[in-house]
């Protein structure tokens, strides 16, 4: 098997099978597709989060009736304006970056889909402003999380957002497949080493129930007890 068929966001996959499921799925708003449009341009721009991993974040804070969202890497902002859109108007979406040059683009998209309001920007390491957020005694007040930044963090982002989420609240992890490479036994970069040994960790960790979906490059779900 060639590891680069699988694990492929919609915007960069040939597969007519996931062609079919995206033009029979995807609903995003005229301020979401220009956002796309205007990320997907920029030379790291394929650092997007996929529309149908952000659509099925939606449906899933919907589906809990989720309140408040961790969006651990915000880049351009669509995960965060997704997330936004989904919440009830009193809804908080903790969004966190280090680059003040990607989220600027994304409040320009936050302002004109009448949503800024819900978003609370933090620029700082992740693993800061999520200590800042339990320090401040925000334990287990949090519905959702999507944990989409550096990948060699991933371990202690999940170890800090099980402290913020709430029993019954969602933590989704993005690009857990690495475009196939998790299974290519000679990729052995430090992201995709982090990937593989978080996949095992989880696989086993029994403070979650668990599902690992082959959508976008992978997501894994992992449900608090
Ligand atoms: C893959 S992009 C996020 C994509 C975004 N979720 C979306 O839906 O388009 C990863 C982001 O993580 C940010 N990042 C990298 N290291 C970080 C860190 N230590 N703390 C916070 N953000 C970080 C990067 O600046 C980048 O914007």
């Amino acid at each position: 098997m060639n590891p680069r068929v699988s694990g492929l966001k919609s915007f960069e996959n040939t597969d007519p099978l996931v062609k079919y499921t995206i033009e029979h799925s995807i609903r995003q708003t005229d301020v979401q597709k220009k956002l796309s449009e205007e990320t997907l341009k920029m030379k790291m721009g394929a650092m997007l989060g996929a529309p149908e991993v952000l659509q099925l974040n939606q449906n899933l804070i919907r589906a809990i009736g989720g309140k408040k969202v961790l969006d651990v890497g915000v880049f351009t902002g669509a995960s965060t304006l997704s997330a936004a859109l989904a919440l009830p108007e009193d809804g908080e979406v903790h969004a966190l970056d280090t680059s003040m040059e990607f989220t600027d683009i994304g409040k320009r998209y936050w302002e004109e889909a009448g949503v800024a309001h819900k978003v609370h920007l933090h620029i700082d390491p992740a693993s800061e402003t999520l200590q800042r957020l339990i320090d401040a005694g925000q334990r287990e007040t949090f519905d959702f999380a999507f944990i989409d930044a550096d990948k060699e963090n991933y371990d202690n982002y999940y170890e800090q957002c099980l402290v913020l989420i709430k029993s019954g609240g969602i933590i989704a992890f993005d690009n857990t497949l690495q475009s196939g490479r998790v299974i290519d036994a000679e990729a052995n970069r430090p992201n995709i080493v982090a990937i593989r040994k978080l996949n095992e960790k989880l696989r086993d960790d029994s403070r979650i129930n668990i599902s690992f979906l082959k959508i976008g490059d992978g997501l894994t779900l992992c449900f608090k007890k």
